[in-house]
């Protein structure tokens, strides 16, 4: 079965968030399952390196107004298409999103898409069109409303995060190649103007969201955003597949940002790890545990609210080590938090892929406050790398991490704690938790293992999306 798989990011080549990532690692995860996946993105500048001597497979003289070429060239060892446009993508010292233009860069990116799930490329043909996020969304509704030539592949789109929703005003429809019955409640329109995401909810044969938990909360007005109605009268066709994390870039024992690789029989060596932190981040030893933050910093990641509890967690005798970048208001509370606290609080505003890398390994516990968690990928490399994850029960986060309570411990499965309301008494109470199991070194050591001894590789998920693939293929 041949997929296409369209996404704004992809690791390693472009990344801002778990999206990349889950991207990145989906052609490896399907292939084991006869799925080939070819992989779609923007020409961004970061992609010049990866397409330099690309073969040109295509040209459009006009796609969505402007002249575009597709690109074939490789994303490790599964092949890539990159849409060459660069009137929309070729903006060097730009961020990847929240352009004045985002609706055209991103219905271009779906044009292209459809075009190609409906035979438009005979080099490039697809079985199935995977769009990921609002960015791609449009494709399952072009292919609706405005198929190419050929017959029209069947489509998934993913939603990774329902608070991002492409949401644009009725002026737009005009300019986007679609006929007019397309402005309808059954297609594109959303409260009298476009809205992407909602496109691609409506008019895709199936919809998936990254865990089991989030596809139920999305189908209630508390998590929907504005779109549980349509998740809701879809829920027939509404998937919950959570993530996996990919071994070749998160595993302990062979990541080349560790001072010390280790496993969970040799967890010891992780000492050295601690030290490399504590010195990036200019913090005293000391007995209490190292908590660590890699985040957006951001109200979804409920970042405010951790900020409010940190006087509680040096206190109680912990330390943090925070690397993360967003709010500026949340970034200048961490910053005065760390004068506040020197040797306790160590605070790096910026993203830095390897840091996180040694964060996961030489931290104890990663804080994960989230008010709405999709799926989450840094609970999961927590877990890999006995780093314990320290998170609010919602989404990914309520799947994959198991509390330690008194009976989790007793029968021991549990791998990290949980919280219910994001706010700061059950946060500091968790924090209170925390720090007195940590105080007992057996027990600890027993949840880390437990953790990193749990399966989050991609085979269940991959089997997963394979079997969803393919019962919509074989539907007529
Ligand atoms: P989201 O996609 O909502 O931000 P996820 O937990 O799914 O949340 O994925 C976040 C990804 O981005 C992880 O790979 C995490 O390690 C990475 N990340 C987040 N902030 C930073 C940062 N400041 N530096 C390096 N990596 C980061
Ligand atoms: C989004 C979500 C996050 C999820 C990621 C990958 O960024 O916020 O929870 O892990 O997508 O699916």
């Amino acid at each position: 079965l041949s997929v296409l798989s369209v996404a704004s990011e992809a690791y390693p080549l472009v990344k801002t968030g778990g999206l990349a990532d889950v991207v990145g690692a989906l052609p490896a995860a399907l292939a084991p399952h006869g799925i080939a996946t070819t992989t779609l993105l923007p020409g961004y500048p970061a992609l010049a390196k990866a397409v330099e001597g690309a073969k040109v497979v295509h040209r459009w003289p006009d796609l969505l107004g402007v002249e575009a070429r597709l690109l074939a060239t490789r994303l490790g060892e599964h092949p890539l298409l990159v849409l060459d446009a660069p009137k929309l993508f070729a903006r060097p010292d730009a961020g990847l999103y929240d352009h004045p233009d985002d609706w055209r860069r991103f219905a271009a990116l779906s044009r292209a898409a459809a075009d190609l799930a409906s035979g438009a490329v005979p080099s490039h043909r697809f079985d199935l069109l995977h769009a990921h996020d609002w960015q791609a969304a449009m494709a399952p509704a072009y292919l609706r409303f405005a198929p190419g030539s050929g017959p029209a592949a069947k489509s998934v789109t993913t939603v990774h995060n329902i608070a991002f929703q492409g949401r644009f005003d009725v002026a737009i429809f005009p300019e986007l190649g679609l006929p007019q019955t397309a402005f309808s409640v059954d297609g594109v329109e959303y409260y009298g103007g476009v809205g992407y995401l909602k496109a691609g909810l409506e008019a895709a044969d199936a919809i998936t969201t990254v865990s089991p938990t989030y596809a139920q909360e999305i189908r209630d007005g508390r998590f929907g955003m504005g779109l549980e109605g349509l998740v809701s009268a879809r829920r027939d066709r509404l998937y919950g597949i959570v993530n996996g994390i990919d071994p070749a870039v998160w595993n302990p024992e062979t990541d080349a940002a560790l001072p010390a690789p280790y496993s969970a029989r040799a967890l010891g060596r992780r000492i050295r790890n601690k030290r490399a932190v504590e010195s990036v981040f200019g913090l005293e030893p000391g007995d209490g545990p190292l908590f660590t933050v890699v985040s957006r910093l951001t109200w979804q990641k409920g970042m405010d609210v951790l900020s409010w509890a940190l006087d509680e967690l040096v206190a109680g005798g912990g330390r943090l080590a925070l690397l993360g970048s967003g709010d500026a208001a949340l970034e200048a509370a961490f910053v005065s938090a760390a004068a506040r606290h020197p040797g306790r609080i160590g605070v790096r505003i910026g993203y830095d892929e390897a840091l996180s890398h040694l964060l996961q390994g030489g931290a104890d516990a990663i804080l994960i406050p989230s008010r709405f968690e999709p799926c989450g990928l840094t609970q999961l490399y927590g877990l890999a790398y006995g780093c314990v994850p320290v998170v609010a029960r919602t989404g990914g986060l309520a799947d994959t991490v198991i509390d330690a309570n008194e009976a989790a411990l007793a029968a021991g499965v549990a791998t990290g704690f949980q919280f219910g309301d994001v706010s700061w008494d059950a946060l500091t109470a968790t924090l209170t938790r925390v720090m007195a199991l940590y105080a007992q070194p057996e027990r600890w050591c027993q949840l880390q293992k437990n953790g990193m001894r749990a399966d989050w590789s991609w085979a269940t998920s991959g089997a997963r999306y394979a079997n969803l693939y393919r019962s919509l293929v074989e539907q007529t």
